[in-house]
């Protein structure tokens, strides 16, 4: 592949965060922008660039559960609580990540206050 002999056998693990920080893909590949994900009247769009479960015959086998988990999870506590920064707290958010095995965003503290229901 490009000039390299990859022996039988070797072990090749993708650099798959390359993909969403691509120029060539992305508007603003650094900056969290949901307009990536949506066309002029504000409908989503799927991108083949997004390549959070990876690609091909070896893809996520999780990618729907995983879908769903993240939709009944983030709509349940969404229902339930506004989110904000704590009182008195006033801080830029780190967007850069913690970069290791995986790439967590920094600790921050946040209040989830429950929202007033009439039921
Ligand atoms: C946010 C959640 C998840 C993300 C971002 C994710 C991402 C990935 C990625 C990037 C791969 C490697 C694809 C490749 O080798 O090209 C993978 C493989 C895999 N994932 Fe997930 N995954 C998630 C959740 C899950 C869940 C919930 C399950 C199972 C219940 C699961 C099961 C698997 C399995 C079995 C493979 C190996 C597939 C193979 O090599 O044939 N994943 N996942």
């Amino acid at each position: 592949m490009r000039g390299f002999l990859i022996p039988k056998g070797t072990i090749i693990v993708p650099n798959l965060r390359s993909v969403p920080l691509d120029p060539e893909h992305w508007e603003s590949p650094k900056e969290f922008n949901p307009k990536h994900f949506l066309d002029q009247d504000g409908h989503f769009v799927a991108r083949e660039a997004y390549l959070a479960f990876g690609a091909g015959a070896r893809v996520c086998l999780g990618e729907q559960l995983a879908r769903m988990e993240f939709f009944i999870f983030l709509v349940s506590l969404l229902r339930a609580f506004h989110f904000q920064l704590p009182p008195g707290v006033n801080e830029e958010l780190n967007e850069e990540p913690v970069v290791g095995v995986s790439t967590p965003p920094h600790p921050y503290k946040v209040c989830a206050v429950p929202r007033c229901s009439s039921s």
